[in-house]
């Protein structure tokens, strides 16, 4: 079978590695995939959000499965134009996708289910959220874009200003187009994250182990919010007790009102969980796998990860029994230094042999590409280096051993992953 994954990242070299272990695939294409990527599958150089280009080239080269992995593909509506085009997709249709793409959909969803997430109001008049957020004077203050902003769009202003500041970006200056045109303002939570992926076929729901995104840009969580420096699975607070009680008052829920919505996900669902006082509640859906928590939780599965996709399509997961590892992985971003404002790119990696890999480790690729036979950098997310383990500690001490080895001019990375 050919199968096409879209997609550059980590998580997309995480999840074509994974199916890479599937002896009836017989080949693997990305688009536009990354330098990492290449040794295992076929890049191809399509945008990953050009619908159109995505069917066409699938159609023409016979693909018979198609994996549509980040979030705009899937909110342009990938997953539907695949199927429509005969070529069954894993991947939540446009309209399943809304649970990430617009925050007011997903924060309606759980006030209408009774799912525990934060208080909120929803805005379209700017004037009138800076009279709301001088009103109730609590800060900080969390002010989100309704659209997909690339994972910038949630400001927790610690005072009126800040908060005036991201209301005029967000709402006038627009700096997420048309993702500004309402906003959420909501309770400010405090707890431990943790982070759920799910598999479901809109009837089963099949929680994968947990992790915990590491997602300021330096040690001690300061810095800049980046797209992730580093992830451990499973997260030490997710208790088999908080598990349950996710399942239950979470899980099973959000699929269940999804499909009372007229919207049932098919997919990998992403569940953002903040553990408080009162219970773990939601801060946030995603309608894909995480980056890079996928590059810790896919290393730890042990049921064939395209068996498990087609059966989320088929609607058939309830067949299935899913294993995992119980052990413990952990995965260290190498970044460009200046990520994730600005950087330069073009470095030669040391440290990785001629197929981008380093004994004991997992070197998933992020922002590489192949020159002259080498691989250099090429992106503010570089690689993704994981461990893994019997538990935590072996994990990060196997992950961090690789790190000092591979290396490029200006690399920056936390040192304190796992660490809390
Ligand atoms: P999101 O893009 O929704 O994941 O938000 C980015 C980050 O902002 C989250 O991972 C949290 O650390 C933080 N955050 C979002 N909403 C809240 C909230 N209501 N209370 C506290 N922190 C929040
Ligand atoms: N690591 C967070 C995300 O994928 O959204």
């Amino acid at each position: 079978m050919k199968v096409l994954v879209v997609g550059s990242g980590g998580r997309e070299h995480a999840v074509i590695r994974k199916l890479a272990e599937n002896r009836e695939i017989t080949k693997l294409y990305c688009a536009p995939g990354n330098g990492g990527i290449s040794v295992q599958a076929e890049n191809v150089d399509i945008k990953a959000t050009d619908v159109e280009g995505m069917v066409a080239f699938a159609k023409n080269e016979g693909i018979d499965f198609a994996v549509v992995t980040p979030d705009d593909p899937l909110v342009l509506g990938m997953a539907d134009a695949m199927e429509e085009a005969g070529i069954p997709a894993f991947g939540p249709s446009k309209k399943a996708a809304q649970i990430e793409g617009s925050k007011v959909f997903s924060k309606n969803l759980m006030k209408k289910y009774g799912i525990p997430t934060a208080r909120y109001e929803v805005f379209e008049d700017p004037a009138k959220v800076i009279a709301y957020i001088e009103e109730q004077n609590s800060f900080p203050a969390v002010i989100k874009a309704d659209g997909l902003a690339l994972g910038k769009g949630v400001v927790i202003a610690q005072n009126l200003e800040e908060a005036k500041d991201a209301v005029r970006s967000i709402m006038e200056d627009k700096i997420f187009g048309k993702s500004g045109n309402k906003v959420v303002v909501e309770e400010f939570l405090t707890g431990k994250e943790v982070s759920v992926l799910a598999f479901t076929d809109s009837h089963t729901v099949v929680p994968m182990v947990s992790s915990m995104d590491h997602k300021r840009a330096y040690d001690n969580d300061e810095g800049p919010n980046t797209g992730g420096m580093g992830t451990i699975s499973p997260s030490p607070y997710y208790t088999a007790e908080i598990a349950d009680r996710c399942m239950k008052e979470i899980f099973l829920p959000t699929v269940e009102a999804m499909k009372a919505e007229g919207c049932p996900f098919k997919g990998c669902l992403y569940f953002g969980l903040i553990l408080t006082a009162d219970g773990p509640k939601v801060i946030e859906y995603n309608c894909r796998f995480g980056d890079p928590e996928t590059q810790v939780v896919l290393p730890r599965l042990k049921t064939d990860l395209f068996t498990i996709m087609r059966a989320v399509r088929d609607e058939k997961l309830s067949d299935l029994t899913i294993e995992w590892d119980d052990g413990a992985a952990a995965c260290v971003v190498l970044a460009s230094g200046g990520y994730p404002k600005k950087y330069e790119s073009g470095f030669a990696i040391e440290g990785l042999d001629e197929t981008g890999s380093h004994e004991g480790v997992t070197v998933y690729h992020a922002g590489t590409k192949k020159q002259n036979g080498a691989f250099v950098t090429a992106g503010g997310r570089v690689l993704g280096i994981t461990g893994q383990g019997k538990n935590l500690a072996e994990a990060l001490e196997k992950a961090y051993a690789a790190v000092k080895e591979i290396t490029f001019p200006k690399v920056h990375y936390r040192t304190d992953i796992g660490k809390k």
